[in-house]
């Protein structure tokens, strides 16, 4: 391992690029000869404009869409999105389908519901404890939007295959896998991710929406009595550049680097895909043939970002994780709420980290 690093397995904040991290070290105390570092710097300088526009700019090229799409910087986390999207987008009268698939799908509705809006959740996992996605699911003709988890990132599931929703935008956390796959973004409405774990620090969301989901909501907003205040609206982000207040240029500048090394080492989404398929692939066969670990997720709907497993028993899974980190293998604690453990693979983590982990997991399972 290089310099000291471990093996990051975090969930997130996760593993980022080393070339990206060593980038940000190199350029620190002197961004691009300003002799003043990249937080010192005004969101409203010339350097931070080419920072802001060509992250959206690189945006755009990997997931192959054009303006039509705004790409916006929003602070508050994902958590935020799950009360902003009903507050953006459902007026009175007008419902939504939410697909509860986990965790972060049960916080998404419940921060609709406390606005008193109306959701109707048309699908749900809970009753195998979320280890599958629902499949055949019936959506309402006129929800103004469906919801989705892609990618859950506690109980290790992932949809594979988006959903046919005759027609109805789909909106979808994506916090833990955008970037992972080329996406046919048309099916979207709006996609949003915190960027800690597939894209940069905490402390910045990255909101992708599509124009006549933002009109729809300008509308919505016009027509109300009691505006929304302009944190709270989607085209405060939009018709600023994400600037109407100060953004989180750090976090900005840190995706910036990311989805170059994207673009630039990885070679793009598919690549990408590609790398992440091997991993899972690696880690899912191994587990699977193995009578001592068990993967929790349903196989159809396993994650190729989390992998969820479970020991024989609750003292070897405190020892393995206990052991794994005098190894050199950090963050492979399960979820607090559901136990367990779990390896978070996400783009950053490389090949030999999980070559590394499965001959720990091979050795640790030798000697029980
Ligand atoms: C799928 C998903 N959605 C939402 C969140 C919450 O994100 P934030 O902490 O940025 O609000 C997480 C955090 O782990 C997540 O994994």
């Amino acid at each position: 391992m290089t310099e000291n690093r471990i093996f990051n397995f975090n969930a997130g904040p996760s593993a980022l690029p080393l070339t990206v991290l060593k980038e940000i070290q190199d350029s620190f105390l002197n961004f691009k000869g300003s002799g003043m570092s990249i937080t010192e710097i005004s969101h409203r300088s010339a350097l931070f404009d080419e920072v802001i526009n060509d992250t959206v700019a690189r945006t755009r090229r990997l997931l192959n869409i054009d303006d039509k799409y705004h790409v916006l910087f929003i602070q508050g986390g994902a958590s935020l999105q799950f009360a902003m999207i009903p507050m953006n987008f459902l007026a009175e009268g007008a419902t939504a389908d939410y697909v509860n698939t986990g965790t972060w799908s049960t916080k998404a509705i419940k921060e609709a519901k406390l606005l008193n809006k109306t959701v109707n959740v048309v699908a749900s996992s809970e009753d195998k404890n979320f280890s599958y996605i629902p499949q055949n699911i019936k959506f309402s003709k006129d929800a103004a939007y469906v919801h989705i988890t892609s990618n859950n990132t506690i109980k290790g599931t992932q949809w594979h295959e988006f959903p046919d929703t005759g027609g109805v935008p789909i909106v979808s956390d994506m916090s833990s896998d955008i970037f992972s796959r080329p996406l046919q973004m048309d099916r979207f409405g709006m996609i949003y991710a915190g960027a800690q774990k597939n894209m940069g620090p905490a402390g910045v969301c990255m909101v992708i929406l599509r124009d006549d989901m933002l009109k729809r909501s300008e509308e919505f907003l016009q027509s109300e009595t009691k505006s929304l205040p302009n944190m709270l609206r989607y085209n405060t982000y939009s018709s600023q550049n994400s600037m109407y207040n100060t953004p989180n240029c750090f976090g900005i500048y840190t995706i910036q680097l990311v989805l170059k090394w994207l673009e630039e080492e990885v070679g793009g989404l598919e690549k990408m895909e590609a790398r992440n398929l091997e991993k899972g692939n690696m880690l899912y066969d191994f587990i699977d043939g193995s009578n001592f670990y068990r993967a929790t997720a349903e196989k159809k709907s396993r994650s190729l970002m989390n992998v969820t497993f479970r020991l024989p028993s609750e003292e070897m899974e405190k020892e393995f994780i206990s052991q794994a980190t005098k190894n050199g293998m950090g963050g492979l604690k399960g979820h607090r709420s559901v136990g367990g453990c779990r390896a978070s693979i996400y783009n950053a983590t490389t090949v030999e980290a999980v070559e590394a982990l499965i001959k720990f997991m091979k050795s640790f399972a030798m000697g029980k």
